[in-house]
């Protein structure tokens, strides 16, 4: 594997993203750094990278407790790629030592990073039964603090080799108990859009699962099977349900259906909506070009603010729950 820094950190958190995060005034955290610690990014502004963010935030007594966090919803195209990414992308930046696992054969968040698996690559499909041995080896670094465990067709084989119940309930689990005794604070799942085993053992691993939805009927049918299936897996393998939330995304407040669905959504749902939205924007697909997240970007952007209150939100949430089982 390589080593933890990238070579040219392209982007990292700012004195005021800082300041919002932890309720500090700016003042406070620029005289809370040696001056060395402060890089001068273009345009002016102070980026502190991860190590120091990670050291200032843990003095604080702000938690990096490790945290398995999914993303699923059974029906594509409702923004689970794009949430994973771009919000391990962001918790990086804040020092969360953050592992993407692409379970999706189709290997989407691989490809938004760049790091398809070579032809000899172990996927998944090739290390769950041996993650001791297998995991780290089979990380590869996307920048600082970020890694990603990347994916490709061989993983449809998945539902022919974790046919035993056994195994689905461990396999996804012990991949990421093998990241956290190797140090790594959160790992960020990407799910495939059908509940075939790769999902099934994700919610047996998960302490959250968000579902991402947006206003298509389709996307909702999604979400309520998806609602259903959590509770019916954790039922039949005797473990505690992971936390659940729902994150509507693309929002467009000027659209009657997009703001329908967001009321429907709202009324039926409150405890498990998430309290903001991501609004659609076009920032996405233009960085996606660039193989990059909405937060290599400089300046403001509706993107960039509505993930960072969005992995806000979720790494303030409670600790890690205990769940029975094995872990
Ligand atoms: N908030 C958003 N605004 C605009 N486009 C978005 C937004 N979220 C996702 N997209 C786009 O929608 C498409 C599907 O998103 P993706 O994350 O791949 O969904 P999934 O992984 O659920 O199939 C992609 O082209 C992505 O760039
Ligand atoms: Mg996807």
């Amino acid at each position: 594997m390589n080593s933890d820094m990238a070579r040219y950190p392209e982007y990292m958190i700012t004195v005021g993203d800082l300041s919002r995060f932890t309720g500090q005034t700016e003042k406070h955290i620029l005289n809370s750094f040696d001056k060395e610690a402060l890089l001068r990014l273009p345009g002016g502004k102070r980026g502190i990278p991860p190590q120091h963010v990670k050291a200032y935030i843990s003095e604080r007594k702000l938690n990096y407790s490790f945290k398995i966090v999914a993303h699923i919803n059974l029906k594509g195209g409702t923004g689970k790629t794009t949430t994973t990414i771009t919000a391990a992308a962001r918790a990086a930046q804040y020092g969360f030592k953050t592992c993407i696992l692409d379970m999706d054969p189709q290997g989407n968040a691989s490809l938004a990073f760049d790091r398809m698996p070579e032809e000899d690559d172990p996927v998944f499909c090739d290390i769950w039964q041996n993650p001791g041995e297998m995991v780290m080896g089979s990380l590869k670094l996307v920048e600082d603090y970020l890694y990603i465990l990347p994916s490709s067709l061989e993983n449809s084989l998945l539902d022919v080799d974790l046919m035993n119940p056994r195994s689905q309930k461990h396999a996804v689990s012990g991949v990421c108990q093998e990241l956290r005794k190797n140090g790594f604070d959160l790992v960020m799942i990407d799910c495939p859009p059908s509940l075939g085993t790769a999902v099934i053992s994700t919610i047996c691993a998960a302490d959250t699962v968000v579902i991402p939805v947006c206003s298509d009927l389709f996307s909702m049918k999604g979400m309520e099977l998806t609602l259903s299936e959590i509770s019916s897996i954790s039922k039949a393998f005797h473990l505690e349900p992971p936390e659940t939330g729902i994150l509507y995304t693309k929002f467009d407040k000027r659209i009657k259906v997009s703001k329908n669905a967001l009321e429907r959504i709202s009324s039926k749902y409150q405890d498990q909506l998430l309290p903001v939205p991501i609004r659609t924007s076009s920032e996405f697909s233009k960085m996606l070009e660039k193989k990059k997240t909405v937060f290599a970007l400089k300046g403001k952007s509706s993107a960039k603010e509505d993930y960072d209150m969005y992995l806000t939100y979720l790494l303030k949430r409670n600790e890690t729950r205990r769940r029975n089982g094995g872990k």
